[in-house]
């Protein structure tokens, strides 16, 4: 199978000393993926694992970021200071922000051109809920998003993004979109992606799926031939899941 990015969203879960011992235990295990691997815990435990990932396989993301370089901006994150710890990725978008922050994908658009001009990759989260998809509006939302989110980016910087198609019913609720019903967007998002950067650099970009991926369904959503990836929460927080979702 070609090479996927793997990507655990711890979400708020794990304390910095849970996540040294989880790290602890999922380094030594994952060292022979075949697989790119990314974590992605909270704020204060990235630096504890930035030190502990180095000269491994694994990278660093961040659930998020502020969309200002710094100032009077308080509990706000800057890019700097992720940049600073060792972060390489930063996930933005996720549908619980969006619900529970307000964010929304001007938002989106502002973090990721600070990302991308600050050399981060960034995952770009969209996803129609289940009123959405049921009315027959999954396409026609999930390029709303992307539409305003990925606005004005340099073709440049194609390679630097990730997407993560993450249908919001599917996400933390046991529901997993079918293989056929993830491929179908996912090539949707591939062509609406060539109509922004061209057909070549859209076809180098990683298109993760997300939305209660576990190991017994990963490889079979893997074996689409639009879907690079997984973003992954619940079954990214043991290193046996974690483990059994990068060695397909
Ligand atoms: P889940 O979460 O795997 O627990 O459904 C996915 C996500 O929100 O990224």
């Amino acid at each position: 199978m070609k090479e996927k990015l793997i990507a655990g969203n711890w979400k708020m879960n794990k304390t910095p000393s849970e996540a040294k011992a989880l790290m602890k235990e999922i380094i030594p295990m994952v060292k022979n993926s075949p697989h790119k691997m990314m974590v992605a815990p909270s704020y204060v435990c990235l630096g504890a694992v930035a030190e502990m990932i180095k000269g491994t396989n694994i990278q660093l993301a961040a659930q998020d970021v502020s969309a200002h370089t710094e100032g009077a901006y308080t509990g706000e994150v800057s890019v700097s200071m992720l940049k600073d710890i060792g972060v390489d990725a930063v996930i933005l978008g996720h549908s619980e922000r969006r619900q529970y922050h307000g964010e929304t994908d001007e938002m989106i658009n502002k973090k990721l051109n600070l990302c991308l001009e600050n050399g981060l990759t960034a995952i770009v989260c969209a996803g129609e809920t289940l009123e959405e998809r049921e009315a027959g509006r999954a396409f026609d939302v999930v390029q709303g998003q992307l539409d305003v989110s990925l606005k004005n980016i340099d073709k440049k910087f194609a390679s630097k993004i990730v997407i993560a198609y993450e249908p919001v019913w599917a996400i933390g609720t046991g529901k997993t979109a079918s293989s056929d019903q993830a491929e179908e967007v996912h090539a949707h998002i591939r062509k609406v992606l060539g109509g922004y950067f061209g057909a070549d650099a859209a076809a180098q970009i990683v298109i993760q799926y997300g939305g209660s991926v576990k190991p017994d369904n990963v490889k079979e959503l893997m074996s689409m031939p639009n879907i690079d990836g997984a973003l992954v929460g619940g079954a990214s927080l043991k290193a046996d899941s974690f483990a059994a979702l990068t060695s397909f």
